[in-house]
């Protein structure tokens, strides 16, 4: 049994009578309208879904003999008049992508339509019709509206050509780049169905430390075939384009932005990547950051680059995506502060077919970060969210960590740019300053293993952050609400504790490896597991050390006027809040202050006793979510429970590793023994 490579389209046979007679009642005929390759995709989607959960066939029927209680579905333009008058102005209160499903009467008998203004938006009804059953929620008087709040929702692959995957820990890349674009191995439809049930309408293939060969003809005749099997799920392909591929695939001297030469090899291969691929989404790109090739090489500037890119994809209504993610070795005072320096200055330069790419947090996907500074602090510049989904610093795939959780804290962050109510959501989905270029995108967690990201519980993330690109308000709760039930079961002593377990798991990674505020103090390199005690790496900002500064006075990163000052890049109503110790929030108390191992904090404990009780509940948490799944065993498949279970007991064994480790080097600078309460090492 594979149950984990069907996802959360489990499909799963409705047991409950009363249930399934009630959706059999209202179902009795299936009926498209129009037979585009989108709308065969929802067809086979609903004989899929319907006859796993009813357990019967459903019938199928045309448009000309709707008889009884059918499902009928179909776009605008493919409506009968009887039908469109029962819809009212729905339609206006869609985007192209939005959706409608109503529940309306024709002959006397309820009926279901399931429509939007294009074929993708009746595919995406289709799927959250299909959520209701898989959720158990009613679908009599139906009359759900919906549309996406961003426009680009992206996954980002960081996968390279030869198929391994820059911080992939899920096997190999699912791009088997040797056998296309001939063979197309039936994974890929999967993947698409799977992103188009959460509304991810990109994808960007390839790393971005990206390999310039992907632009070469041989290449893109594999982009190619992906992007055919991509379309009818409403999915763009995206390429990380080498900013110096102009030199090493065009044989040119320079990739200079304003050689001739230059600009005119990008224009004539963005027509021909168009030629093969006319929906073409962009361009992706890592430029002038560890090491990767871009504009400073040549004395230009991030819009310099940006802009020729941008100007050969505007013909063809390509966007490109321009990372802010850099920092440098000659200014080392405080990579925090780094992304905005070099950026902000360059609001209202670029082009309006170029977004910038910000993630999160001003250093690194870190198990907390406060919001990134840059966040509504380019009011005239698209800006948008890069989120990673593959846990890099958080145990990888082999810790359970509901990520949502962390996407909704950023998400509902206050930035005050613009006074009050000025949230991450409302800069990402271009409400704050009127922008309509939007954009979202998750560094992918998936690989070829069977389960597709390494632990079964991560498939979470992976929906988490597809349906928090859709609406960037939903709460992470209502989310692994819906992703338990679609995934596993819908009985109520499955769902609430396991529901309980995913919502804690994420404050229990920050508890056991950087609470309070600490980060970056993972081993180098690879990332996994403690190294706070690493200080020998060519660059000092490389090195743990240079984040938590401990010594005997005490520990954290002095970020406020007396220090790197790094506060002032926030709105002064937040800097003011991160500077002052009494209303810092403990949370980040350590990212902002450099505070005195005997400092009070609000629980009359002193630093050095509540960090050491921190690490030692995030271990207590782990033994928690372990006994909440021993409990969930008659609800789960043997395979994926037992899967579950023996990554849990690893992340217990981790977590101590952690308290342990980080306990014992910080103890050498606090000079001061363990509160009672925190179990010794063994
Ligand atoms: C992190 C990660 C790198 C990645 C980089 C990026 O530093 O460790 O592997 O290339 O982020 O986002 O560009």
């Amino acid at each position: 049994a594979n149950d984990g490579y069907k996802l959360w389209l489990q499909y799963n046979h409705i047991q409950d009578k009363q249930i399934r007679t009630s959706y059999q009642s209202n179902i009795k005929r299936i009926i498209p309208f129009g037979n585009s390759e989108t709308i065969k995709v929802a067809l086979k989607e609903l004989e899929l879904g319907l006859n796993g959960m009813l357990g019967s066939k459903v019938l199928s029927g045309t448009k000309n003999n709707i008889e009884s209680n059918s499902l009928m579905f179909g776009s605008e333009s493919s409506l009968n008049e009887i039908v469109k008058n029962q819809l009212g102005n729905a339609f206006n209160e869609i985007n192209d992508e939005g959706f409608v499903i109503k529940t309306i009467s024709i002959k006397g008998k309820n009926q279901i339509i399931i429509t939007g203004k294009n074929d993708v938006g009746v595919l995406y009804g289709v799927f959250k019709f299909l959520r209701l059953l898989q959720t158990h929620q009613s679908i009599e008087n139906l009359n759900i509206i919906d549309a996406p709040k961003i426009k680009v929702r992206v996954l980002n692959h960081w996968d390279n050509l030869d198929r391994t995957v820059e911080r992939g820990y899920a096997g190999f890349s699912i791009w088997d780049w040797h056998r296309l674009p001939d063979y197309i191995d039936s994974r890929y439809r999967d993947y698409a169905r799977a992103n188009a049930s959460i509304g991810i309408n990109g994808t960007v293939l390839n790393n971005v430390n990206a390999n310039a060969l992907i632009l070469t003809p041989q290449y893109l005749e594999k982009v190619e075939a992906l992007a055919n099997v991509f379309r009818p799920y409403g999915i763009k392909v995206y390429l990380t384009t080498r900013f110096s591929a102009p030199i090493e695939i065009g044989g040119l001297e320079t990739a200079d932005p304003y050689d001739a030469e230059v600009i005119a090899w990008w224009k004539n291969k963005v027509k021909e990547i168009y030629s093969k691929i006319p929906d073409f989404g962009g361009f992706l790109v890592k430029a002038n950051s560890e090491g990767q090739p871009g504009p400073q090489n040549y004395g230009r500037n991030h819009v310099d680059g940006a802009n020729m890119l941008a100007d050969a994809l505007t013909p063809f209504g390509g966007v490109v995506m321009w990372r802010a993610f850099v920092y440098s070795e000659h200014d080392i005072t405080d990579r925090a502060k780094q992304a905005y320096s070099e950026f902000v200055p360059y609001d209202g330069q670029f082009k309006d077919n170029v977004i910038i790419q910000v993630k999160n947090g001003a250093i690194d996907f870190q198990p907390r970060e406060p919001f990134h500074p840059m966040f509504g602090t380019m009011p005239k510049t698209p800006l948008m969210m890069e989120f990673q989904i593959t846990q890099e610093y958080l145990g990888q795939s082999t810790h359970t960590v509901f990520l949502p959780k962390l996407y909704e804290e950023v998400l509902q962050s206050d930035t005050y740019k613009k006074g009050k109510g000025s949230t991450v959501a409302k800069i990402i989905d271009g409400s704050l300053d009127n922008k309509v270029l939007t954009g979202i995108a998750g560094v992918s967690n998936i690989g070829n293993d069977i389960n597709w990201t390494g632990n079964p519980m991560l498939q979470a993330n992976w929906y988490g952050f597809g349906r928090l690109a859709w609406n960037p308000y939903l709460s992470s709760e209502e989310i692994a609400d819906e992703w338990l039930r679609s995934t596993f079961s819908n009985d109520e002593k499955f769902v609430k504790p396991v529901k309980d377990m995913l919502l804690s798991s994420r404050e229990a990674v920050v508890n056991y490896m950087t609470p309070l505020g600490l980060h970056h103090i993972m081993d180098t390199g690879h990332h996994y597991g403690p190294g706070p005690w690493v200080s020998d790496l060519s660059r000092p900002e490389w090195n743990p050390v240079y984040y938590h500064k401990a010594d005997s006075l005490g520990v954290g990163f002095d970020r406020t006027p007396s220090g790197s000052n790094a506060t002032a890049q926030y709105a002064p109503q937040v800097a003011s809040k991160f500077n002052n110790l009494e209303t810092c929030p403990e949370e980040d108390l350590l990212w902002f202050h450099h505070v005195s191992w005997d400092f009070k904090l609000k629980n009359g404990k002193t630093l050095w006793d509540g960090m050491a009780l921190k690490y030692q509940e995030g271990v207590d948490q782990v033994a928690s979510m372990i006994s909440i799944w021993e409990e969930a065993k008659p609800y789960v498949d043997e395979e994926r429970f037992s899967d579950v279970y023996m990554l849990l007991n690893i992340q217990h064994k981790e977590a101590k590793w952690w308290r342990d480790a980080c306990l014992l080097y910080f103890q050498e600078f606090s000079q001061k023994s363990l509160p009672v309460g925190v179990e010794k090492s063994t």
